[in-house]
């Protein structure tokens, strides 16, 4: 922490006023039965209007302690931007109880603010006319981050997500890769304990993201920065995450480590050949099948416990094989099969 007693004195201050003790082990975020619902109104017809509710957020309940990072995953409309919302003040819940560093956030937002960071992925916190650097100038002051530690954190966030020549750069001009790096840096900017990331990769590059997952693993290895992160790239929890939340439907259907997931979500994987020229599908034993023929190339999907090594002996010895890939299965086909498997069952963290 750049600055340490501030931190200590204001958690001081809180534990005294609320009655609250969150020492190092205690829960950061504590979620508690959180809903959120939505009055929509549907125009049907001319004159006739709908009114119904929408259930964003049904009941869930988690905590998270400091410096854990955590993924939270789930199908779209599943309710990941409403948590994100709620636990940065934007959204007050409908029910239940939410608690980040002690702040009640809807109704100390302000307060709030100064100990988080927010990145959504598809929306800019960035002036968009003006260069980067003015973006994070406003911040120095909206903030109010000291002098010296704005110059210090700025520094390190320039040379950590290689912000160097872009800073003179309006932010309109930058690449989505760049700006989410401008973004992050605005987010971190002040030092907060805890950093809610809402689908930062998402329309990224390899290379982009490669950056933003090494990144995000230094900052908590560095400061101990609490990370939430909301993606739907299964590669970003693997390697950024030490545990992962699956929300459906608004339930938070899976709390846990991520092998966990892959245990009850992985059926199968998928072995793409490549043949030298268009075949019927290729024989092979069940329970692997060939699932897609599209031209020379043949997807096989085989059990995810098996190797594939048999499977890719057999089909090189009968044809002409030139190039293949394992595919693991896709988040969402995680998250569908496993909400199948637990369908009818009660959520993990019923009420
Ligand atoms: N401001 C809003 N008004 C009405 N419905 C909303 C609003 N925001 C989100 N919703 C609805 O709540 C559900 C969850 O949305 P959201 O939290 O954005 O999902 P996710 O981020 O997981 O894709 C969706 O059905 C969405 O349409
Ligand atoms: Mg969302």
């Amino acid at each position: 922490m750049a600055d340490g007693t501030q931190v200590v004195q204001e958690r001081g201050e809180l534990s005294g006023r609320m009655g609250t003790t969150e020492g190092s082990e205690g829960a950061f975020i504590e979620v508690d039965g959180v809903e959120k619902v939505f009055d929509v109104r549907r125009r049907k017809g001319l004159l006739r209007r709908e009114r119904h509710q929408v259930r964003a957020v049904d009941s869930i309940s988690f905590t998270v302690a400091r410096g854990e990072m955590v993924g939270y995953i789930g199908p779209n409309g599943a309710g990941k931007s409403t948590t994100i919302k709620m636990l940065t003040g934007i959204l007050t819940p409908s029910g239940g109880r939410l608690r980040v560093a002690g702040i009640d956030p809807s109704r100390e937002r302000t307060r709030l603010a100064h100990r988080i960071g927010v990145v959504f992925g598809q929306r800019t916190t960035l002036w968009w006319d003006l260069p980067l650097i003015d973006s994070y100038k406003l911040m120095h002051r909206m903030y109010r981050i000291p002098d010296a530690r704005y110059r210090e954190n700025l520094a390190r966030l320039v040379e950590l997500l290689d912000l160097g020549d872009l800073l003179e750069v309006p932010v309109r001009q930058l690449s989505l890769g760049q700006r989410m790096r401008g973004d992050i840096a605005a987010a971190l900017l002040h030092d907060p304990e805890v950093l809610y990331l809402d689908e930062p990769t998402i329309g990224l590059d390899v290379v982009s993201k490669t950056r933003v997952r090494e990144f995000l693993r230094q900052v908590n290895a560095e400061r101990a920065t609490t990370v939430l992160l909301t993606t739907h790239d299964l590669q970003d929890i693997e390697q950024v995450c030490s545990r992962v939340m699956v929300i459906d439907h608004g339930r938070l259907v899976y709390d846990g480590a991520l092998a966990g997931l892959h245990e009850v979500g992985e059926g199968e994987r998928t072995l793409v050949v490549d043949l030298e020229r268009e075949f019927p599908p290729v024989e092979v034993p069940a329970p692997a099948r060939v699932v897609r023929v599209d031209g020379p190339r043949q997807w096989v999907a085989f059990p995810a416990s098996e190797p594939a090594a048999g499977l890719v002996t057999r089909i090189a010895e009968r044809y002409p094989l030139v190039d293949l890939s394992v595919r693991e299965p896709d988040i969402e086909a995680v998250i569908a099969q496993m909400y199948a498997e637990r369908a009818g069952r009660a959520p993990t963290q019923s009420s």
